[in-house]
């Protein structure tokens, strides 16, 4: 009797396989055709249309299947129209892997892998050379970066599209790192400022728009401490290691080109100074252990202190931006992305980082403001008067 069901059930599953399979097949070859992924052949008959061959659909959970690339075609081809093929099919994506020869295989994803939001844990890192978690790709992994490399950080994204949030997460993992000084200029007063009150940062944070005057000297004082740096490099070395003596400086430049405006409508010169000393900070602190983590709602070159200015980030993250920004900090590939990209969720960005591939990814979230005050209170770095700061004092 049991035997009998099993048989029984078997069959059917065969049997369903057969005529998603079936399915699969005729709506992939009108997804090909709709999106212009075919051939036309002359025949006596009339015009027959090729499409990249459907193999065969793989027997496991989850919908891939197999496909042999057209003549002359590459796996590009599809990835090129992925979104509009995979919509057709009824999924989110697809994502393409190479099989034997010409033949490759389409995985459809049901849903967009990055819906969920996904909140920090509890990460602190101790030295600057310790990664820090950026966000998580639409694969699963967890992609980090290492604030000791010599990299300048660009951050940009519409109003509400999770610029802030996402460097509280950030500064909370680095806030009690012995070797890493959290500084900048902050016009909101939200991501510096009071959430930091008694730490050994909080003297070289200004914030609000009271005092501009303020934000142009703390920044011409980093720029003092990058030139003593570069002055007493030892010789036979090209970088200053970040220690607990001589630490790496995070520059926070939170919303700049609004601190430009509000200088700019000030005093002419005043804007001129901030723009200059922030342009040394990016171009030549990299040697002296100083990063810039800049955030504008657009990297436009007006807007940020010159094309060479922009120039110098080679860490681009863009969160809810028009298409124009996108293709402005990420280059041509990213074109295709804008329209989507243009009503992103908050929190979902595209990342390029040297050497690497654009990435999409959603960052992680701490969940609330004051969840970020609470982290600031509880693991930011206090001043240690036994060691002192030296130039930090
Ligand atoms: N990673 C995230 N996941 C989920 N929601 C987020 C995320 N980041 C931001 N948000 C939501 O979006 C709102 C705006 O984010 P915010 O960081 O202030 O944007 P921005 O600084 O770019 O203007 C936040 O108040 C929060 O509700
Ligand atoms: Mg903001």
């Amino acid at each position: 009797m049991g035997r009998l069901r099993d048989r029984w059930a078997e069959q059917r599953r065969l049997e369903d396989h057969r005529r998603l399979e079936e399915d699969l097949r005729s709506l992939w070859r009108e997804a090909c055709t709709g999106v212009g992924l075919c051939q036309y052949i002359p025949m006596p008959t009339g015009v027959t249309i090729r499409t990249p061959r459907f193999g065969a659909l793989r027997n496991r959970p989850g919908v891939a299947f197999s496909v042999e690339l057209l003549p002359g075609g590459e796996p590009d081809d599809i990835i090129k129209h992925a979104d509009r093929l995979a919509h057709t099919l009824g999924g989110h994506g697809l994502r393409v892997e190479p099989l034997a020869g010409r033949w490759v295989r389409v995985v459809l994803l049901p849903c967009d892998p990055l819906r969920e939001p996904f909140r920090l844990p509890a990460l602190t890192i101790s030295r600057a050379d310790q990664p820090v978690l950026l966000g998580r790709t639409e694969d699963g992994r967890d992609l980090f970066h290492v604030l000791a490399e010599a990299v300048q950080l660009a951050i940009q994204g519409q109003n509400g599209g999770g610029k802030s949030a996402w460097c509280y997460g950030i500064l909370s993992q680095v806030a009690g790192a012995a070797d890493i000084l959290v500084t900048g200029s902050d016009i909101t007063g939200l991501l510096l400022g009071r959430a930091w009150d008694g730490t050994a940062h909080r003297p070289w944070q200004a914030v609000g728009t009271k005092d501009l005057e303020a934000h142009a000297v703390m920044l011409d004082a980093l720029a003092a401490e990058m030139d003593r740096r570069l002055d007493a490099m030892p010789p036979r070395q090209d970088k200053v290691q970040p220690t607990v003596q001589n630490p790496l400086v995070l520059v926070v430049l939170e919303e700049f080109p609004g601190l430009l405006r509000a200088a700019q409508a000030k005093d002419k010169k005043l804007a001129e100074r901030i723009t200059s000393t922030v342009l040394r900070l990016v171009s030549e602190g990299r040697k002296a252990a100083f990063r810039v983590l800049m955030l504008a709602q657009r990297f436009e070159a007006n807007a940020v202190g010159g094309g060479y200015a922009r120039d110098q980030f080679a860490l681009r993250l863009s969160f809810r931006v028009p298409g124009e920004s996108l293709v402005m900090l990420h280059g041509e590939d990213a074109r295709k992305l804008g329209p989507t990209h243009a009503n992103a969720e908050p929190g979902i960005a595209y990342l390029s980082t040297p050497g690497h591939e654009l990435v999409r990814l959603r960052v992680p979230y701490l969940g609330s403001y004051g969840e970020y005050c609470d982290r600031i209170a509880r693991h930011g770095r206090r001043l240690d008067p036994a060691e002192g700061q030296g130039w930090a004092a």
